[in-house]
């Protein structure tokens, strides 16, 4: 699915090789600093590479439009991003954003709870605990039915039963709708348990 050839991010990732596959969970490992979250970043198209290619389904990635490519692959970041307003505003926000046909109340509160938030649609968000925020920048990114999810290391802003909750949906979601996921985590045990595939980035070089 992601195809990298002779890549290099400035001086921080140099990748020479490396396919991820579609319809696999993949985990990347690694100690902090190593450049994962620049990789993500990469496959988002938030950034590009200095030297060498990405290609996402045989298509050169700087040839996709970006707009269109944040859509069908879609980053968690490591500290969720909530906005102003209501739980509701904060799941339709990429749905609006990208003019997706809008989402019913009953199609939002079933994925509440299939999200395990025990709240209502008109909460405040800023009122939710940090694990409540996370599944709800999940489900934001969930409703844009991307193809492909990246998760940068959801653990950073949960304790480790609400991160694996959170991972149990996600690993759920993605056999129920044929989504890839690619996550980035510093816990071998939680890439051990999820990962059908581990890459591991160590200064900036893949070491399988
Ligand atoms: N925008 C940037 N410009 C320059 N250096 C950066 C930038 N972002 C990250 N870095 C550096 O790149 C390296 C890899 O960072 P990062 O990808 O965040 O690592 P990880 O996610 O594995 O902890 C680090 O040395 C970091 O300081
Ligand atoms: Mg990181």
């Amino acid at each position: 699915m992601f195809e990298f050839e002779n890549m290099r991010y400035k001086d921080i990732l140099f990748i020479k090789q490396l396919t991820i596959h579609q319809g696999e969970f993949t985990c990347i490992v690694g100690e902090s600093g190593g450049g994962k979250t620049t990789l993500l970043r990469l496959l988002n198209k938030m950034i590009s590479p200095t030297e060498g290619n990405i290609y996402y389904h045989k298509q050169r990635l700087e040839q996709c439009p970006s707009v269109a490519h944040r859509m069908d692959v879609s980053l968690l970041s490591q500290q969720p991003v909530m906005f102003e307003g209501t739980i509701k505003d904060n799941l339709l926000y990429a749905v609006r954003l990208f003019q997706k046909d809008d989402v019913s109340d009953e199609e939002l509160s079933d994925l509440l709870t299939q999200l395990k938030v025990k709240k209502k649609l008109s909460d405040d968000a800023s009122l939710c605990s940090g694990g409540e925020k996370q599944r709800i920048a999940l489900g934001r990114i969930l409703l844009k039915k991307s193809s492909v999810l990246l998760l940068d290391e959801p653990s950073s802003a949960l304790d480790e039963k609400t991160e694996d909750l959170l991972l149990q949906i996600v690993s759920q979601y993605a056999k129920e709708h044929e989504v890839s996921v690619i996550l980035v985590t510093h816990s071998s045990e939680v890439a051990s348990k999820y990962g059908q595939r581990i890459i591991r980035i160590e200064s900036g070089r893949v070491i399988r």
